[in-house]
């Protein structure tokens, strides 16, 4: 059983890695492959790797590294991807020009999420060519990449038959967080969330005796109690007051749990004020998760061991071989995933990629409906997908009117002027990686 990781460099890789290598039991995992188009990053990722899988938890599962397609994906049983197409470089772009434009600036969000999107689309078109190509007939490819939303949308347009899931840690972790903070274990709680990736709304949080939490929690944000932040990555200046910021969304709409991306679309202006046009958090993660990364892969290449390592499993990681693990034994497994609508969510068109509940099997993912939702999530998500559509549409029709329509409907964006004048430097910006828009 082959699990190859396309994006083999990322700073996610070595945690997920470990995941996969604590549960190689219930996976049957023989072999790990890297891929990556970035042998240098690659390679120094993987002496940890090799590490963690070798000497730390000593299994005999094989690790390959590589840079070509055909070895990184033959018979491969799993892809997982998780690729940053431009590399920080560009997402500080994503980021700076609409800073520049007084918009929001963020990777998955708004305007960057755009560009990111228009940069990926053509290279995950690739990546699926190339699985489809040389890996084994019953392939799942399991995606975390960003733009999420976007891709989802591109891969069901474009592979409908496809066996794939999106998936984001983003509704996890939040779950986790809750949990946390009520006093409960995550998995003695149900659940009920709708929306689109980064964009969506807890409903209900029920307790095993059936009690909704939600009014509870509500109490708990408006009353300025501290929330239970469980993982390292999240206690620093970014992620801490996203999470305070969760109180600002229950007070003014206190009917749901808000997704802290929404903050995006709800805090448009406090954004934009709260980042500095000239160190945004591309260069955060730069100088923080990437560099520590880096260090320890230095660190431990140059002491030759890994024992002491933070670059542990984790959430991220743990999630991914969730799913996995559930399509390979058929064991259930209650998620959040990203598929298309057909129903599930009302007034919303059959092909918007909807973000929702699911059990995933063996036989792929079995999504709830949800049935109607308000005036005020409905419009918000109907906007927003057609925003998403319309960028798809634009890379693969090359169409630069779609792509200003796209811009001027997403809700972070005031004007259409302002809209073209972001799309003519987005385009600048991205000439080496945009389809040609006419
Ligand atoms: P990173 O830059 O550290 O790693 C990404 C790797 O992808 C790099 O090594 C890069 O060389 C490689 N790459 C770029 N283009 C490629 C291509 N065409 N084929 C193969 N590899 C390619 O980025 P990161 O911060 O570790 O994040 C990786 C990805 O995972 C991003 O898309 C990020 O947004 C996403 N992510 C998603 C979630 C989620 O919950 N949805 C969580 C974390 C990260
Ligand atoms: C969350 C989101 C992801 C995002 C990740 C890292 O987990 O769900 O989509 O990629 O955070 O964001 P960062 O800004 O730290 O790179
Ligand atoms: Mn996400």
């Amino acid at each position: 059983m082959v699990i190859t990781i396309a994006g083999g460099g990322s700073t996610f890789t070595a945690g997920i890695v470990k995941s996969i290598a604590l549960r190689r039991e219930e996976l049957e995992v023989d072999e790990i492959r890297l891929f990556d188009i970035n042998k240098e990053r690659q390679d120094k990722v993987a002496v940890v790797v090799d590490w963690v899988l070798h000497k730390e938890l000593n299994t005999d599962i094989k690790l390959v590294v590589t840079t070509d397609v055909q070895q990184a994906y033959t018979d491969a049983s799993f892809v997982f991807a998780q690729m940053r197409v431009g590399g920080y470089a560009m997402r500080e772009q994503d980021e700076k020009i609409p800073l520049r434009h007084g918009c929001v600036g963020q990777e998955t969000c708004g305007c960057g999420g755009m560009a990111y999107g228009m940069r990926t689309i053509f290279p995950m078109i690739k990546l699926i060519d190339d699985v489809e190509k040389y890996a084994k007939k019953d392939y799942w490819i399991l995606n975390y990449s960003n733009p999420a939303a976007i891709l989802a949308d591109m891969w069901h347009k474009r592979f409908p038959e496809l066996k794939s899931l999106f998936i984001c840690d983003m509704p996890i972790v939040i779950e986790l967080l809750v949990a946390a903070t009520l006093g409960y274990r995550h998995a003695d709680l149900a659940f009920d969330y709708v929306g689109l990736n980064h964009f969506g709304w807890w409903r209900h949080i029920w307790n095993p005796q059936g009690e909704d939490l939600l009014p509870k929690l509500r109490d708990h944000l408006l009353s300025e109690r501290p929330l239970t932040l469980f993982q390292d990555e999240h206690v620093n200046a970014d992620w801490i007051p996203t999470f305070e910021r969760l109180r600002k969304s229950m007070r003014l709409f206190p009917e749901f749990l808000a997704n802290t991306y929404l903050q995006y679309y709800y805090f448009g202006e406090e954004m934009v004020a709260h980042e500095d046009p000239h160190y945004s958090r591309a260069n955060r993660v730069i100088d923080t998760r990437e560099k520590s990364v880096f260090d320890e892969c230095r660190r431990c290449i140059a002491i030759g061991s890994a024992a002491d390592s933070f670059l542990c499993a984790g959430v991220h990681g743990d999630f991914i071989v969730d799913h996995a693990r559930a399509i390979l034994t058929n064991r259930p497994f209650r998620t959040t995933v990203n598929v298309p609508n057909r129903g599930l969510v009302p007034g919303l068109p059959a092909d918007a990629i909807v973000e929702v509940h699911g059990q995933v099997t063996a036989h792929g993912v079995e999504a709830f409906g949800v049935g109607e939702l308000p005036h005020f999530q409905r419009a918000l998500m109907v906007q927003q997908n057609a925003y998403e559509q319309l960028t798809v549409e634009a890379a693969l029709e090359g169409s630069y009117t779609k792509a200003l329509q796209a811009l001027t409907l997403n809700r972070t964006v005031p004007s259409a002027d302002v809209a073209k004048r972001l799309l003519d430097d987005l385009l600048a910006a991205n000439r080496d990686y945009w389809p040609v828009l006419k």
